[in-house]
């Protein structure tokens, strides 16, 4: 089948409508390249991917590709499809939560990414905490800090002017947990839109899912096939793989597709936005028509739901703040803030 085969109507593709009246594509490309893919591939792939029909984009200043992303938008700007039609996102990085940093950022993405506005701007993390890429799980900043919530209300003060100012036309969170939110939506003047986190069949946060829905918080699932490219650093022996999952692969035997297309169906039907990663035309390609075709039945679903191994794989040890303290501190998993 040639690329041009693959291509998809991107009115097809269903779009989530957001507490602001706005439509976000269900389905995204996800633009992290794990420290192993370069920038310039997925700028090109980003560039086809347009072509093929996906209108949403996941990018971060982190992932240092953000102006190479600038220069595909740009061509996709003058040869495929209008600026409007496309939902793209970035996130403030971690060492620019400062009150002075926040709108100097958000103006540095917008350079690089050659826009005048996005559409979300998310607070990458709840931690002000700067880790330098690439860097081992072991590795601490001296500086780190916990969560504290009056630091937090002063940069989402910051994330609101943009709105204010035109810049960013919705703002969000990722990587928060339930009693940080619920401080967030009692102190915020503009709410989250949406809140991005890890979501895959084998961590399904069903909690965490029907909070988000009941406040009216999109959640935008990350690592949704779960990330069975990331660096060997961030690999525990406990870690899972969904893609390995014999409910997964017998679904894809029947429906006679890879496994995570399966992921990917699962995910959008039970309300996700996904943001996939993938630099292999044939599989952002596949991703795409995942959403599109052939929806899982209501029996498959409740076979995957019960396929939850409650297995984090983003754990963010490099954001933890005390000696001794585990993973497990950074996500209040006993419902309230970890006390600092
Ligand atoms: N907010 C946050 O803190 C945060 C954290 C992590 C990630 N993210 C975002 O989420 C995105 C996705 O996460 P991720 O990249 O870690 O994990 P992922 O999307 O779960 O997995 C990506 C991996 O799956 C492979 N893949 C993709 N489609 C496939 C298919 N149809 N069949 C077989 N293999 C396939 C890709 O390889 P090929 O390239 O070979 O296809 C790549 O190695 C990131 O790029 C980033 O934008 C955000």
């Amino acid at each position: 089948m040639t690329q041009l085969q693959q291509a998809i109507d991107s009115t097809l593709v269903p779009r989530r409508e957001l507490a602001s009246g706005a439509q976000i594509p269900v389905v995204g490309l996800g633009t992290f390249g794990s420290d192993h893919v370069s920038g310039t591939q997925i700028a090109a792939a980003v560039l086809d991917a347009a072509r093929i029909g996906y209108r949403q984009f996941d990018c971060a200043a982190v992932y240092g590709n953000e102006a190479l992303i600038g220069d595909a938008l740009q061509s996709i700007w003058k040869t495929l499809a209008s600026r409007e039609e496309f939902w793209i996102t970035s996130k403030l990085w971690n060492d620019k939560h400062a009150v002075k940093d926040v709108i100097p950022s958000c103006k540095q993405s917008l350079r690089d990414l050659k826009l005048e506005y996005l559409d979300l701007y998310l607070v990458h993390w709840p931690f002000p905490n700067f880790h330098p890429p690439g860097c081992d799980v072991d590795s601490r900043s001296p500086d780190a800090r916990p969560y504290i919530h009056a630091e937090f209300m002063e940069t989402w003060g910051e994330m609101e002017r943009l709105v204010e100012l035109g810049l960013v036309r919705h703002i969000g969170t990722s990587n928060m947990t339930i009693p940080k939110l619920e401080l967030l939506l009692r102190d915020a003047h503009v709410r989250p839109v949406c809140n991005e986190m890890e979501l895959h069949p084998h961590f399904q946060q069903p909690e965490f899912i029907a909070y988000l829905f009941e406040k009216q918080i999109q959640p935008i699932g990350f690592c949704p096939l779960g990330s069975p490219g990331r660096p060997e650093r961030d690999r525990t022996p406990e870690d899972t793989s969904p893609l390995e999952d014999p409910v997964i692969r017998a679904i894809a035997d029947q429906h006679q597709v890879h496994p995570a297309e399966i992921c990917l169906k699962w995910a959008v039907q039970r309300g996700e936005v996904v943001i996939p990663f993938s630099v292999n035309p044939r599989n952002y390609a596949a991703n795409l028509r995942a959403v599109v075709e052939n929806p899982l039945t209501q029996e498959e679903m409740r076979r995957i739901t019960a396929a939850d191994r409650r297995c984090r794989l983003i754990k963010g040890d490099v954001f933890l703040w005390k000696k001794n303290q585990s993973w497990h501190d950074l996500w209040d998993e006993n419902g309230a803030i970890t006390p600092p």
